[in-house]
């Protein structure tokens, strides 16, 4: 039996046809419509039909969609997703509609954490909390093997972990939330800004963006840091500076096994592991004498996702 995995993000919805392997036979992707509930329903079912009139047709037999937002105990309505503009939304029975196939609807990043946990870095830990970093920061906890949604099914927020008491505004309404320090868009913030008060700083990033400010996206400037820029390194660092000590609060709270790093910022790979590593254990308490959950990078990268959607659907 395969399954779809859907991964609605912050800029991109992906799909993939899953196996019970964890694998993706087949994929496509679309730019995510802002603000347009129905237009995202859409967007899901064109892809979904995409894959099945490729080959996959009889062999599908469930959909499951990871959606970058507060998704409620039954699964099924996105209560709010601050970067979708998504509020109170049925969208399992809207993609349900639209494909004709039973529909899973899960966080993104609890979706990301399961496929981690059997697929991926958390295999044969006992104790994971992943973490995504991408548009906002997502989390998810697999303790025991299982997923721990909380009572409401919004476990995990971490993305919304006030870490600076009146600080940047968020778009969920609050100050200070940890996204609006450690996610690839608090790392675009810290390049556009190098790139308007210190054009020197900022040269190399300012040339891959075709010495454009607003051009410098966050896969320019892991380009940029991968080439040895340092302006671009030093970006990293502020960004991991605040992941670190924001783990250091999780393990406080959720002393776990292993914290597993994914979303687009984890493509630039060691560049962010050290600088958070760092952080991490200068910040967590109980030092020395406490013993240290490991950090570890995803290894499905962005497309863990697609894979945990489509493995949720499949249980
Ligand atoms: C949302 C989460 C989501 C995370 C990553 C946050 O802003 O509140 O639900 O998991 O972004 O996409
Ligand atoms: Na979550
Ligand atoms: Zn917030």
């Amino acid at each position: 039996m395969l399954t779809i995995g859907v991964d609605i993000g912050g800029t991109k919805v992906a799909a993939g046809v899953v196996d019970h392997n964890g694998r993706i036979l087949d994929r496509v992707k679309y730019p995510t419509p802002a603000n347009d509930p129905r237009g995202l329903a859409d967007v899901v079912a064109k892809a979904v039909e995409e894959l099945r009139g490729r080959r996959h047709g009889d062999v599908v037999q469930a959909v499951g969609v990871g959606v970058a937002g507060f998704v409620d105990e039954d699964r099924a309505t996105v209560q709010i997703a601050v970067n979708l503009g998504l509020r109170d939304d049925p969208l399992k029975e809207r993609v349900q509609q639209r494909v004709g196939l039973p529909v899973v609807i899960e966080n993104d990043a609890n979706a990301a954490a399961w496929a981690e946990a059997r697929f991926g870095a958390g295999r044969g830990s006992d104790h994971i909390v992943c973490v995504t970093l991408g548009t906002g920061i997502g989390g998810g906890l697999v303790i025991g093997g299982r997923l721990h949604r909380g009572r409401f099914g919004v476990a995990a927020e971490v993305g919304h972990y006030r870490v600076v008491p009146h600080g940047r505004r968020c778009a969920c309404g609050n100050h200070g939330c940890w996204e609006q320090y450690a996610s690839g868009r608090a790392l675009v913030a810290a390049g556009q800004d190098l790139a308007r008060t210190d054009p020197v700083a900022a040269e190399r990033m300012l040339k891959l963006a075709g010495g454009v400010v607003e051009q410098i996206e966050g896969h320019i400037i892991t380009q940029a840091a991968m080439d040895g820029d340092e302006g671009a390194l030093t970006c990293f660092r502020t960004i991991g500076e605040w992941a670190g000590a924001g783990l250091a609060d999780l393990a406080a709270i959720l002393d776990p096994e292993c914290f597993v790093l994914g979303g687009g910022v984890s493509d630039a790979g060691a560049i962010l592991l050290e600088p958070v590593r760092d952080a991490f254990a200068r910040n967590v308490s109980g030092r020395p004498g406490r013993r240290l959950a490991e950090i570890r990078l995803a290894e499905l990268g962005g497309e863990a996702g697609i894979v945990g959607a489509g493995d949720l659907a499949r249980h």
